[in-house]
């Protein structure tokens, strides 16, 4: 791969190399490549991340530390998603057990690229380890992220829960701190309700709040967009496909397809277990067909036709799951799809 076009002048003094082959500015790539304000902050972001939850185990989850993605197939997962212009990565201090970090910091370092990156802090890294956002705590996990990572910033850093033991404005001084020392780029939280955000904006200045957000969960869609909207502050949407629950692989009656998240950490998303989420699916997978797409190209299109989301990430478990992402930038939602696609959640 080449690799050598300085493209954004955004995010500072990073050094950064276009994705993907160069000269090859395909309306696909274009698309990948615009950028959205991340808050206040200055700094831009693109609208598709890439999730690396994946690498090394299952998410946060001690248990499955050393599980997930082994460093070959992340390899070849960060390969496929920056070939096709993908240039944000998103990971967290815990995910894998520092396995997550680990990987991409060796993945920079071999293809001499630098993508933008969120990383995150809050949950243990082993089983009985520290959690939470103390202000030592956080300084501690910032550089041992740096050094997984083998870079001297990210571009953004996110509280990766809400800590009740710590008060925030303590937490966002650490924060603070790291931001003036060149660190992080911009700060942002991460599972904050309505409530807690507007606690953490009069506390401090997150930028970015990152939540769940698909057409299977849709809490956000009220009170807490609108406050990211009143205040600025950039929203970036986690879990797009709901897990995996939005690209129907699970049906009604039928065992969870062997190797599949349902049958590694199911916890999350028990509540879809239900006739009624079924019949949802099977609207949605009948719009979805109507329009000539997958179903998870529409759950990610209906994401994608909000202004008020800055950024899907997304969590393909393989290069092959990077197809629907494609799908949805190339078949956006029109007005009436968008109704449909409401209608049908019922
Ligand atoms: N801030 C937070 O607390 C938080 C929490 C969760 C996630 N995140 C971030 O958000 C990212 C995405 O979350 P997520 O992994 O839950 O996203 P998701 O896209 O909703 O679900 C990803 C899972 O769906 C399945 N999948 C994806 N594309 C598929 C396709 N085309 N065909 C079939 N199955 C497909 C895969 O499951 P199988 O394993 O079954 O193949 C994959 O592991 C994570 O990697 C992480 O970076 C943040």
């Amino acid at each position: 791969m080449a690799h050598s076009l300085p493209w954004n002048v955004g995010i500072g003094t990073s050094i950064l190399a276009s994705p993907g082959r160069l000269g090859s500015l395909t309306p696909m790539r274009e698309m990948l490549e615009a950028r959205r304000p991340l808050g206040r902050s200055g700094l831009t972001v693109p609208r598709i991340a890439l999730g690396c939850g994946n690498f090394g185990g299952i998410g946060s989850a001690p248990e499955l530390f050393g599980q997930g993605l082994s460093e070959d197939q992340a390899f070849a997962l960060m390969d496929a998603a920056w070939e096709s212009g993908i240039s944000h990565f998103d990971t967290a201090d815990a995910y894998g057990g520092g396995r997550s970090e680990l990987s991409i910091g060796r993945w920079i370092a071999s293809r001499g690229v630098r993508p933008q990156l969120t990383t995150k802090t809050y949950n243990p890294m082993a089983a009985g380890a520290d959690h939470g956002l103390r202000p030592e705590r956080i300084a501690r996990q910032l550089s041992m992220s740096l050094e997984r990572l083998g870079v001297d910033r990210v571009e953004l850093y996110l509280a990766h829960d809400f800590d009740p033991e710590v008060p925030l404005a303590e937490s966002f001084s650490a924060l603070d701190q790291a931001q003036a020392e060149g660190m992080i780029g911009t700060y942002g939280v991460s599972n904050f309700g309505p409530a807690r955000l507007a606690a953490a904006l009069a506390a401090g200045a997150p930028q970015a709040v990152q939540n769940s957000y698909s057409l299977l969960d849709r809490a956000d869609g009220g009170d807490l967009l609108a406050l990211c909207a009143e205040r600025g502050v950039a929203y970036l949407a986690f879990s797009p496909l709901a897990g995996g629950w939005l690209t129907g692989k699970y049906r009604r009656g039928e065992p969870f397809p062997a190797g599949s998240r349902m049958t590694q950490r199911p916890e999350p998303y028990r509540a879809f277990v239900s006739g009624p989420v079924f019949d949802v699916l099977g609207r949605l997978q009948a719009i979805a067909s109507s329009r000539g797409t997958s179903m998870a190209a529409l759950a990610l299109a209906w994401l994608l036709a909000d202004e008020r989301v800055t950024q899907v990430v997304t969590g393909p478990g393989r290069p092959e799951h990077l197809a629907p992402v494609r799908e949805a930038l190339r078949h956006p939602l029109t007005d009436e799809d968008r109704a449909a696609v409401e209608r049908a959640l019922g």
